[in-house]
């Protein structure tokens, strides 16, 4: 903080402690001997029910001396002023150290245990399933749902459909690096509206849709501008994170509107990395447990 802010701050700080020390002791003085006998504030219910302007009780004022005091006690041990850093030396960054530090030290053994296993053992364990289980409910579930089933956008985790690959190392670098996918605007070189359509009939034919003259019409341009990330037969590519678009499941529906926004507005899907986050460790244990849950 600039010396400038840091003397705004405290010196704002020390202003309205004294002007609430004052206006507590002034409160206090108004005791019952300054109440006038008619002293009423004029609300009246129920036609003889009236209010008085009676100074609040002793005890109540204790609480406000009391809470400034708590106050004054708690600037000197703590930050609150500008810059000072309190007596007690306490900061936010060293008591989350601090607990990070603790917690790395209780479970980091535990980890390592685990990542020295092999990849398809982990996969079977009870215990290392646990871990990943709970791992993928704090961090995993707020994209990917708390069944892992995904949403539009969002991949389901528990189909054996995998747009970036599922073998251990794949599994691993898309938790730890994660994976940014790019699906280019390409419609300008379809020929207009007609020619978008054609090719949204001819990549939902790709999965069983009806394949009319129009969508046949459409798949040189396939070939041509789609097949170097999905392939000549749109079975995808692991390595551009090109989805398979032969088997109807969709990342972003199979509807033709959606096949429409994708190639209309293009998509660019992001799995965020979790590498510093988790370490090798738990993105291992995490990655067995993602894989596991394809194989049910
Ligand atoms: C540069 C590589 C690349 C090219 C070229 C490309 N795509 Fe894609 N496509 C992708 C990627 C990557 C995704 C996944 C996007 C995501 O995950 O956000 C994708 C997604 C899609 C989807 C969505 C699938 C789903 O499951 O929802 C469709 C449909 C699609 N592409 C069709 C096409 C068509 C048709 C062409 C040619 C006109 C084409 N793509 C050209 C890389 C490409
Ligand atoms: C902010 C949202 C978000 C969070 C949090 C998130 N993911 Fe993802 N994840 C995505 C998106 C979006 C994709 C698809 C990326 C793309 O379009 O290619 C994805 C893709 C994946 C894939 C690739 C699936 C495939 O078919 O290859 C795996 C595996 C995965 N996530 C696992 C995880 C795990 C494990 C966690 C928790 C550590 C996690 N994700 C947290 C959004 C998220």
């Amino acid at each position: 903080m600039p010396a400038f802010w840091h003397w705004f701050v405290a010196a704002g700080t020390i202003v309205f402690t004294i002007w609430c020390i004052w206006l507590v002791g002034w409160s206090a003085k108004q005791g019952p001997a300054n109440v006038a006998d008619d002293d009423l504030v004029g609300h009246k219910w129920d036609g003889d029910l009236e209010e008085w302007n009676n100074p609040a009780p002793k005890w109540w004022l204790y609480l406000y001396f009391i809470t400034i005091a708590w106050a004054v006690g708690y600037m000197i041990a703590f930050p609150s002023f500008g810059n000072y850093e309190g007596m007690l030396g306490w900061s936010q960054e060293g008591q989350y150290e601090a607990e990070m530090q603790a917690a790395t030290e209780t479970y980091e053994p535990i980890y390592e245990k685990f990542a020295a296993m092999d990849f398809m053992a982990l996969t079977q364990n009870d215990e290392a399933q646990a871990l990943g289980r709970s791992l993928f409910a704090s961090y995993c579930t707020t994209c990917h749902g708390s069944d892992a089933r995904g949403a539009p956008g969002y991949p389901n985790l528990t189909d054996d459909d995998w747009q970036w690959g599922s073998a251990e190392a794949e599994i691993f670098q898309t938790i730890y690096n994660g994976r940014m996918a790019a699906m280019p605007v390409l419609t300008p070189a379809l020929g207009g509206d007609q020619g978008i359509d054609n090719m949204v009939r001819y990549v939902r034919s790709l999965s069983g849709g009806d394949a009319n003259a129009g969508a046949m019409s459409a798949k040189p341009m396939f070939v041509a501008l789609c097949s170097a990330c999905h392939g000549v037969d749109g079975k995808g590519n692991k390595i551009f994170g090109a989805p398979n678009l032969t088997d109807d499941i969709w990342l972003y529906g199979g509807s033709a509107e959606s096949v429409r926004e994708t190639l209309v507005k293009g998509r660019n899907g992001v799995m965020p990395a979790h590498g510093e986050l988790f370490g090798d460790n738990r993105t291992k244990i995490l990655a067995a447990y993602v894989y596991s849950l394809s194989q049910n």
